[in-house]
């Protein structure tokens, strides 16, 4: 175990975020301990980065691992667990399957399990709007279908369906929460985005500004978008831990189960991301049109209502300028990315 860089004289309970070193679980980490609650890290930094985690004790090692669980849960009396920890690349859940079902699937499961034995009741899920495939009904709401278009969206859905039945097995109290894109960094510059490899839009075009990358492909423009692009309802990384904070709260306050999507309800075509990424960073952004990524949707926009009605969720970075702005200033800050 070690002790990160930021003291703590936390009073309020303490959390377990597992994969507390990656983009969404790092914002998540600093926004608890703004709000008085003591981050507990578990990662295996496959993917996530040491540099991250800034908060909190931090354990380095795997859900799966029980004897490293059972320490934490009995060292940190941990009152709560946050799981960030899935593998998240669309592309390569089609190629790899296994890797996905293991470790977003078999090791959720393991990670429960040991929730169940140390009598530890509360579960925050990230789940994502890939648990609902192809869009029936835009924006979406909570009971749109569930009927993912690929191996990832099936595991988040089958957790899903696990805490399910987990609650009313064994009491597990749980929130999903199903993010549409999340974006933007902290705007204080300590932390940000960095996945290797990078997949998404928004730090690819901003990479592309910084001159790391020729340009940017646009994945298809003809769509049946007024611009022929995909549109996508960006959410800035803040908002989701805002509404994890809320979540959590809501749980200790003993609410049982929900679902609630968190996006803004607005959506923006891939060409209107790069034209404000040009606005805001002052560059050029060499575009080409490529085929189509397969599984894109066309449109993919969310509802939030009963986020915002039942978890009183208000979002503070709605606006695409801001989301991209917060991302820019990190990007600038770490044209690298983490050293770590
Ligand atoms: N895009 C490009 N060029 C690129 C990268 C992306 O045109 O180089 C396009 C994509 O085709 C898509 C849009 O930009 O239309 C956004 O793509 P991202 O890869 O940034 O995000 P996705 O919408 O594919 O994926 C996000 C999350 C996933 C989640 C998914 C739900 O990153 O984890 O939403 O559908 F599963």
């Amino acid at each position: 175990m070690k002790t990160t860089m930021h003291p703590i004289n936390n009073t309020k309970p303490n959390i377990l975020v597992v994969g507390g070193a990656g983009y969404i679980g790092s914002h998540m980490c600093k926004f608890l301990v703004r709000h008085g609650y003591t981050p507990v890290v578990l990662d295996s930094l496959v993917y996530g980065h040491k540099e991250a985690v800034k908060w909190g004790p931090f354990y380095k090692g795997s859900m799966e691992n029980k004897d490293l669980l059972g320490h934490i849960f009995q060292k940190h009396k941990i009152s709560a667990v946050m799981h960030f920890a899935a593998y998240c690349y669309v592309g390569e859940s089609v190629t790899e399957p296994a890797k996905y079902y293991r470790n977003n699937v078999s090791n959720t499961a393991i990670l429960l399990e040991e929730m169940i034995k140390y009598r530890i009741n509360n579960f925050i899920f990230s789940s994502s709007c890939a648990t609902y495939g192809e869009p029936v009904d835009i924006p979406m709401k909570e009971d749109h279908p569930q009927n993912p278009v690929n191996p990832y969206g099936r595991t988040k859905l089958m957790v899903e369906q696990m805490l399910e039945d987990f609650h009313h097995a064994y009491g597990i109290r749980h929130i999903c929460l199903r993010y549409f894109n999340a974006a933007g960094a902290d705007p204080e510059c300590e932390i940000g985005e960095d996945h290797r490899p990078e997949t998404h839009l928004i730090p690819l075009v901003l990479q592309a500004a910084l001159g790391k990358k020729e340009g940017i492909s646009i994945f298809g423009d003809d769509y049946p978008t007024a611009d022929g692009t995909c549109i996508r309802d960006y959410i800035h990384v803040y908002d989701l831990a805002q509404a994890h904070l809320l979540a959590l709260e809501k749980l200790l306050n003993g609410f049982s189960a929900g679902h609630y999507n968190l996006g803004n309800g607005e959506g923006h075509s891939v060409k209107e991301v790069i034209r404000h990424a040009s606005k805001i960073t002052g560059q050029v952004i060499p575009v080409q049109i490529a085929g189509r990524r397969k599984g894109d949707p066309a449109v993919l926009v969310g509802s939030s209502k009963k986020a915002i009605e039942t978890l009183g969720w208000k979002p503070q970075f709605a606006d695409l300028e801001t989301i991209v702005e917060t991302a820019w200033k990190w990007h600038k800050a770490h044209p690298e990315g983490y050293a770590t």
